[in-house]
C-alpha cells in the first residue's frame, strides 16, 4: 500500500513539473485532422502526392508528408504555446505540364516565410521557424500565376513542435441554414418570366405561362395571333406563326384572391433567346450516369418545385446519351451510327421522341449536347462529318436547345486562329438555321479565340471560361472567379446573344473532377445569394445544374426570386459592368430598360489578394458598410431604393446609398431616379 502511495506520489510531481516546465512534444501535418484543408480539385493525400503516387520533390522520394494541389490552404491553432515549425515544400514530380507555386507560411496574418516561385523540377526547400507567441499558422500554396492548374505540391515532412494543448485545425465553420431572403410568393396570382420571347416564322412556339400564386388557376392571353392557342387550365401556349413580326399580347393569370396581367412581347423573326435562357442541365450531378428517368423526373420537379412558375423551362441532358467506343459499361457501348449514319443512343436513352414529348407536355423545352469533333469531352460519339444529319435528327427528336462542345475537335484543326475556332460553329449554325424547329445554340469552347467578340453571330451564347465545376476557389469560391472572369466581356452581351459563365452549382452537386455523385454544396449561404445575384446582374443563362431530386426550400429560395430573375430577364439585355472591384468590394451595375439600375454589391476577399486573405483568421466576420454615390451610376437628384432580394423599399436617397453587406454576400437593389 505505501509502496503505490509513494508511486501516485511520485507520478504526481513529474505530471506537475511537465506541466509547469511544459515538455517539448511534437505533431506532424499528417497526423493532424485535414478536413479542413482546403485544395485545388479534392482532398489532400496522406503521405502521397495529389495524383496518389509517391510524395517525389526533383526525383527525391519522400514516405511523410501531404500532397495538395494549388491553391490550397490550411489554419492551425497553434495557440501561442508552439515552439518551432519545420517543412520541406515543393512541386511533386507528377505535376502534369510544367506548373509553379509559391508555398507561404503565416503566423497571425503575417507572412513568416515563403519558398519564392518553385517548379517542377526543383529540388525542396526548407523552412524553420520559431512561433512563439504565435496563436494561428497559415499553410498556402498560391498558384504561380502560369495559367497551369494542375500544380501538384506537397508539404514534407512537415511538423508542429509544441508544449502544452495539441495544436489542432481550425475547422471550417459549420455552414448554418441560411436566411431565406426571397418572401413567399403571394395567394394571389402573379404572371413571372421574361417579358419578350423570340421565335422564327413557322417554326412550333410552346410557352408555359411562368406565374406563381394558389392553385387553381385559369389563363387568358389578349390579342393573341390566332394561329396560337391557349390551354387556359396549364396555361400552355402552342402553335406557330408564320407571319414576321412583333405580336405584343398581355397574359392573364386569375385565381380565387384576384388577377395578374404582364404585357409580352413575341418577336417573330431570326432571333431566338431575346433574354437569357433559363432551365437546368444533368452535367454537374449526373454526369455518365444521367438517363431518360432522371430527364423526365427532371422535368417533372421543375414543375413540382414551382421552378417553372418563375420561368425556368429548358431541361437539358448533357454529355453521355450516345455511345462511347469501347465503353466498359455494357449500357454505354455498341455501335456509334446505325448503318445510314444516323447516330444511336445508348441503352439509357431508349426514347428521345418520346421523352421529349413527355418534357413539351408540361409547356418546358428539351436539350441535348454534342461535341463537334470525332468525340465529345467524355469519348461518346461526336458530329464530326455528320453535322447536317445531327441537326435533323435532333430536331426529329423535338429538341430545342443545343450545346455544342470544342473538345476533341483540337485533334482535327491544327490551326488556332479565329478562323479555326468559329468553323466548326458556323457549319453547325448555318445546319440549325435550315430547320424548321427552333433551336437555341450554345457555344462551349471555353473563350478560345475571345470568342465572346464573335460567337454571336453563330450562335446565342458561348461559355467564356473553363468549366466552373473545375475551378478552384482562390480568396474567394471558384464560381466568384468565373464570374469575374465573364464580367470583363459585358460589351458583347445583346438579346440574342449572351455571354455563358457556365451553371448555377448550388443545392447538391457532383465534384466535377470526379465526376462524383452528389453532395451539399460547400458554398456558405451569403455566397450562394453572392452567385445567383452576379449570374443575375451580367445577363448570364440561368441553367441550375444540381440535383433536382434534392431541391430544398433553400436553394429554391435562391433560385427562384422573381425580382432577382426580371434584373436577369430586362428586356434590354445589358450585362452588368464593373464600377468598383477595390479594397474588398466589388460593386457591378446594369442598366434596365425601364431607367432604372440593378445594382450589387459583393463584401470580398482582398483583390489583389495577399497570402492573408485567403484565410479566414477570425470565425465571424462582421458586415461591411458599402457606399456608392449616385452620381457614379448615372442618376442625378433624389433616386427610391428598393432591396430586391428582400423585395421591399428601404426608401429615398439623395447623394449616396450606404449598405450592409454581409462577408462574402451580396446586396442587389434597384435605383430608380424620383420622378
Ligand atoms: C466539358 C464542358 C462541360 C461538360 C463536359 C461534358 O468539360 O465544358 O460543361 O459539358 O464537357 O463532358
Amino acid at each position: 500500500m505505501k509502496t503505490f502511495s509513494n508511486c501516485l506520489a511520485t507520478f504526481l510531481v513529474l505530471l506537475l513539473l511537465t506541466s509547469c516546465t511544459g515538455s517539448k512534444k511534437m505533431i506532424f501535418l499528417d497526423e493532424m485532422d485535414l478536413t479542413g484543408m482546403k485544395t485545388g480539385w479534392g482532398t489532400p493525400q496522406i503521405n502521397k502526392s495529389f495524383k496518389s503516387t509517391p510524395l517525389s520533390i526533383g526525383n527525391q522520394i519522400y514516405s511523410r508528408g501531404v500532397g495538395t494541389v494549388a491553391t490550397s490552404t490550411f489554419l492551425i491553432n497553434v495557440n501561442g504555446i508552439g515552439k518551432s515549425f519545420h517543412t520541406k515544400v515543393g512541386l511533386d514530380d507528377s505535376s502534369n505540364e510544367e506548373g509553379s507555386v509559391i508555398f507561404y507560411i503565416l503566423g497571425d496574418k503575417k507572412i513568416l516565410w515563403e519558398s519564392g516561385l518553385m517548379r517542377k523540377g526543383d529540388s525542396v526547400k526548407v523552412a524553420d521557424l520559431d512561433i512563439r507567441e504565435i496563436s494561428k499558422i497559415g499553410l498556402l500554396v498560391a498558384d504561380g500565376n502560369d495559367g497551369n492548374s494542375r500544380d501538384y505540391a506537397n508539404w514534407i515532412e512537415t511538423r508542429i513542435e509544441y508544449s502544452g494543448v495539441v495544436p489542432s485545425p481550425v475547422l471550417a465553420s459549420i455552414i448554418e441554414e441560411g436566411e431565406l431572403l426571397t418572401p413567399a410568393a403571394p395567394a394571389e396570382p402573379r404572371v413571372n418570366g421574361p417579358k419578350i420571347y423570340g421565335m422564327r416564322p413557322g417554326a412550333p412556339f410552346l410557352y408555359r405561362i411562368p406565374a406563381t400564386g394558389e392553385r387553381p388557376m385559369s389563363f387568358d392571353v389578349k390579342e393573341l395571333p390566332g394561329s396560337l392557342k391557349l390551354n387556359k387550365e396549364t396555361g400552355i401556349i402552342s402553335g406557330t406563326v408564320s407571319k414576321p413580326g412583333r405580336y405584343n399580347v398581355e397574359l392573364v393569370a386569375k385565381n380565387s384572391k384576384g388577377e395578374s396581367v404582364r404585357p409580352f412581347t413575341i418577336v417573330v423573326g431570326n432571333t431566338l433567346a431575346l433574354t437569357p435562357p433559363m432551365g437546368w442541365n444533368s452535367w454537374y450531378i449526373h454526369y455518365n450516369r444521367i438517363s431518360d428517368s432522371l430527364m423526365r423526373l427532371s422535368a417533372d420537379v421543375m414543375i413540382s418545385s414551382g421552378m417553372a412558375d418563375y420561368g425556368y423551362q429548358y431541361v437539358n441532358i448533357d454529355d453521355c446519351w450516345m455511345r462511347k467506343e469501347n465503353s466498359d459499361e455494357p449500357d454505354l457501348g455498341g455501335p456509334l451510327r446505325d448503318k445510314n449514319g444516323i447516330i444511336l443512343t445508348n441503352k439509357r436513352f431508349p426514347d428521345m421522341k418520346g421523352m421529349t414529348s413527355y418534357i413539351h407536355e408540361k409547356g418546358l423545352k428539351a436539350g441535348l449536347y454534342i461535341s463537334p469533333g470525332p468525340t465529345t469531352c467524355a469519348g461518346f460519339a461526336g458530329s464530326l462529318g455528320h453535322e447536317k444529319q445531327d441537326a435533323e435528327t435532333f430536331a426529329s427528336w423535338g429538341y430545342d436547345f443545343l450545346k455544342y462542345d470544342w473538345c476533341s475537335y483540337g485533334s482535327v484543326v491544327k490551326g488556332r486562329t479565329v478562323e479555326d475556332f468559329k468553323a466548326p460553329y458556323k457549319l453547325m449554325w448555318s445546319e440549325l438555321q435550315k430547320l424548321d424547329r427552333d433551336i437555341v445554340f450554345n457555344l462551349c469552347q471555353y473563350g478560345m479565340g475571345e470568342s465572346w467578340k464573335w460567337a454571336g453571330e453563330t450562335g446565342n451564347s458561348w461559355r467564356t471560361t473553363g468549366d466552373l465545376g473545375l475551378e478552384s476557389s482562390s480568396t474567394m469560391p471558384g464560381f466568384f472567379n468565373i464570374g469575374i472572369s465573364n464580367a470583363q466581356h459585358n460589351e458583347y452581351a445583346r438579346p440574342g446573344a449572351w455571354n455563358d459563365p457556365d451553371y448555377l452549382l448550388i443545392g447538391w452537386v457532383g465534384s466535377a473532377n470526379s465526376m462524383g455523385e452528389g453532395k451539399k454544396t460547400a458554398l456558405t449561404p451569403d455566397e450562394q445569394y453572392t452567385y445567383m445575384s452576379m449570374w443575375s446582374l451580367m445577363a448570364s443563362p440561368l441553367i441550375f445544374s444540381g440535383d433536382m431530386a434534392k431541391l430544398d426550400k433553400f436553394t429554391l429560395n435562391v433560385l427562384c426570386n422573381n425580382e432577382v430573375i426580371d434584373i436577369n430577364q430586362d428586356v434590354l439585355g445589358r450585362q452588368a459592368k464593373i464600377l468598383k472591384y477595390a479594397d474588398n468590394e466589388l460593386i457591378m451595375v446594369k442598366d434596365l430598360e425601364d431607367g432604372s439600375k440593378a445594382v450589387g454589391l459583393f463584401y470580398v476577399s482582398g483583390n489583389p489578394p495577399v497570402p492573408a486573405d485567403y484565410f479566414e483568421w477570425e470565425p465571424q466576420m462582421l458586415p461591411k458598410k458599402i457606399k456608392i454615390s449616385l452620381k457614379d451610376i448615372g442618376i442625378d437628384g433624389k433616386a427610391n431604393v428598393r432591396d430586391v432580394w428582400r423585395q421591399k423599399s428601404i426608401g429615398s436617397f439623395e447623394n449616396t446609398i450606404e449598405i450592409n453587406v454581409p462577408w462574402h454576400g451580396a446586396a442587389v437593389v434597384k435605383i430608380s431616379k424620383e420622378q
